[in-house]
């Protein structure tokens, strides 16, 4: 290669590493699998290494990585995060080995460990209470996310036991369980919100939420892999020890570690679960190498980089090549239209893939795909495989880029895009059957109206023989019992059944329905707030926007979605006549269960987020007792009950009024 040639590539090849470090580190949405990331970071070393006058200092391949953010203050950390060197070839990881037994003999052990897939942190404890959680950041510095992580259950905010360094550092893993991926990012799909691509971006963009009761809601777990202390060398004299140590101090530590004399035991470790990973509830990308003993690890030393000691073996996403035909277009029942690749079968870990998510018009265009190219598809976390590139070198050079279409593919209204929302979306709510079908489909589901004898099918035969066209029309089917008879796989059981389904469903509460709307961004939770503040749809319908705003965790962008609804003739019409139907458009008092009367004429009002408790168990515990509570702070307030994070103003008010501010724990201590 000439160097007029090498200097074209490194800039090329920077752009673009630069280009996916932005969208993996700020985005969290990276759109490259992290092999081909490190075969072009290698390509790049290579060549800054060939012909070092082109090596900036700016370089993707002089950086950890950083992700630092405008919104959190900028922590410096006080021993730097380092990123490990990887690989992923046998041999490399033998070199590894070879580099290690020249260095420091041949009498030390290695500890295996799962890479796991998340976001590193490191938490500095002091006098056994964590101070500070840090993001890695660039590595020398990093987001103060304190306040989210406390809401981490599997952190401990104060450690139980003894032992512990006065002040020590310990950094871990962020991650969420693939289980919880999948439930909330459904709700989200469900909500018409963004869904997340894998786990790791769901953990990544939770810890930089600005809302921590958010954070809180969402179950976020975190891995510990190491301590530093000033005196941790005279506390242990290995690394294993003090796996074992800080377990004991509270900290969650993977049982999935091994100790491994020699490097055809780590071979065999990393083979076993490169099978076995799929099988564990959460995502890992590879197995970490270390040596165990701290005097060795000292000898060996660090690179610029990384540590000399420690390597990391990646796996390889699973990866096929196969034909790209066409894009279909779905429109939900929100009228977001998402973009799915069908293509060529082909299979991939275990399962035959005929669809990939697309995800929306910015991604076609940023893999220019076209229709016959040959593509890459890989399976990550992801449920649905995702086009991760185009193979270039088999494309045929007569195809066009495709075309977005500007209309509704469903009904043909004119799509729109929100600003700063990278989906489409058809506007015709009344018109365009999808939108109509999903919103009805979404009434009577499970975690809705949960109507029995009716499903997805029946919803859409239906619509198609014009029974129904809105929820009402639900209501309205008794009256048809001879239009239900006269249609295919319908007999008398069945509409007996669905009937009774029906009439039974009239007995759901009041959040069930109001879920059932299908409102967007009013899932579950957020209907049951909304349910239990305002009591009744009257007093919802005609809430003015501060009012929606200061229920607790509802924020703007809900309380938007909200007003529009209920500022919709027709929504109002379709309320007025569920009403009438039975409907329960109100909350029924919840019988309180009697526990004791120890709190009997006490008033109290909880704020911030609790480490063992949810608000909805410390509210129930108090009335089960026969306190009672308030809404707000005033002078007839008995007590304020305040977790994590409670707001500033909240506390001032308490104090002037002189209202004894109480922990959860001494909550239990006044009914014990
Ligand atoms: S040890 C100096 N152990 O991988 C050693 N890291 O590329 C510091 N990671 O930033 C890291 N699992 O986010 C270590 N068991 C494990 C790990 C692990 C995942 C991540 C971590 C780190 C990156 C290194």
């Amino acid at each position: 290669m000439s160097p007029a040639e090498a200097a074209e590539r490194v800039v090329a090849l920077t752009a673009e590493l630069n280009e996916y470090n932005y969208q993996y580190y700020v985005l969290a949405n990276p759109s490259i699998s992290d092999y081909d990331f490190d075969q072009k970071l290698k390509e790049l070393e290579n060549l800054e290494r060939l012909f070092p006058q082109f090596l900036d200092p700016d370089s993707p391949t002089q950086k950890v990585g950083g992700d630092i953010t405008q919104r959190f203050t900028t922590v410096r950390h006080r021993w730097p995060m380092l990123s490990l060197s990887n690989t992923y070839s046998e041999q490399e990881l033998r070199d590894f080995d070879v580099r290690v037994r020249k260095a420091i003999g041949d009498d030390f052990e290695y500890v295996c460990e799962l890479k796991f897939d998340g976001l590193s942190i490191s938490l500095t404890y002091e006098n056994g209470l964590l101070k500070q959680a840090v993001t890695r950041g660039d590595g020398v510095q990093g987001d103060d996310v304190t306040t989210n992580v406390r809401t981490i259950k599997k952190i401990p905010n104060r450690l139980r036991t003894n032992g512990y360094p006065d002040l020590f550092e310990i950094r871990g893993e962020i991650f969420m369980h693939r289980p919880a991926f999948q439930r909330l990012n459904n709700e989200r799909i469900e909500n018409g919100e963004m869904a997340y691509a894998n786990p790791r971006n769901f953990a990544a963009g939770t810890i930089k939420l600005q809302d921590s009761s958010e954070v809180a809601r969402r179950p976020l777990d975190c891995f510990l892999y190491f301590l530093y202390s000033d005196n941790r060398n005279r506390l242990f004299s290995n690394h294993w020890e003090s796996l074992m140590a800080v377990k004991s101090w509270g900290f969650h530590v993977c049982e999935h570690t091994a100790l491994c004399s020699s490097i055809d035991e780590v071979l065999a470790f990393i083979t076993k679960w490169d099978k076995e990973r799929h099988e564990l509830s959460y995502d890992i990308d590879g197995i970490v190498i270390k040596v165990n003993d701290y005097g060795q690890q000292e000898e060996l030393g660090f690179t610029a980089k990384s540590p000399r000691w420690a390597i990391s073996y990646k796996y390889k996403a699973e990866q096929v090549e196969t034909i790209f035909h066409s894009v279909s277009y779905q429109v939900g029942r929100t009228g977001a239209v998402t973009p799915v690749a069908n293509l060529e079968p082909v299979l991939l870990a275990g399962t035959t893939v005929k669809r990939a998510s697309l995800h929306n018009a910015n991604e076609i265009a940023r893999l220019d795909l076209r229709e016959g190219d040959t593509v890459f598809v890989e399976k990550g976390g992801e449920i649905i495989p995702k086009v991760m590139g185009v193979n270039m070198l088999k494309r045929n050079p007569d195809t066009h880029p495709i075309v977005y279409p500007s209309n509704c593919p469903e009904c043909d209204t004119p799509l729109i895009r929100k600003e700063g929302e990278a989906v489409h979306y058809c506007p015709n709510e009344e018109g365009c059957p999808p939108q109509i079908v999903g919103r009805m489909q979404h009434f009577i589901g499970r975690k809705a109206m949960d109507i029995e004898g009716m499903g997805d099918e029946t919803i859409e035969t239906f619509y198609r023989h014009g029974l129904l066209h809105n929820i009402t029309d639900i209501y309205k089917l008794k009256d048809q019992q001879d239009v239900l008879i006269g249609l295919d796989r319908f007999g008398q059981k069945s509409i007996d059944n669905m009937l009774t389904g029906i009439e039974k469903s009239k007995e759901k509460p009041f959040e069930k329905v109001l879920f059932a709307l299908g409102i967007r961004y009013v899932g579950e939770t957020v209907a049951r707030k909304l349910a239990a503040h305002f009591k009744d749809i009257d007093t919802l319908t005609a809430a003015s926007r501060t009012a929606i705003e200061s229920v607790h965790e509802i924020g703007e962008r809900i309380a938007e979605s909200v007003l529009e609804y209920f500022a919709n003739t027709t929504h109002r019409e379709q309320l007025e006549q569920l009403k009438q139907y039975g409907l329960q458009l109100a909350l029924v008092e919840q019988k309180v269960e009697r526990l004791g009367d120890r709190l009997q004429g006490k008033t109290f009002v909880i704020s911030g987020v609790f480490e063992q408790f949810s608000r909805e168990e410390l509210t129930a515990l108090i009335e089960g007792h026969g306190g009672k509570m308030l809404s707000s702070i005033s002078a007839k307030l008995d007590y304020l009950v305040a977790g994590d994070k409670m707001g500033p103003s909240k506390r001032t008010k308490a104090e002037k009024l002189n209202i004894p501010i109480i922990s959860d724990q001494d909550l239990l201590d006044m009914i014990a």
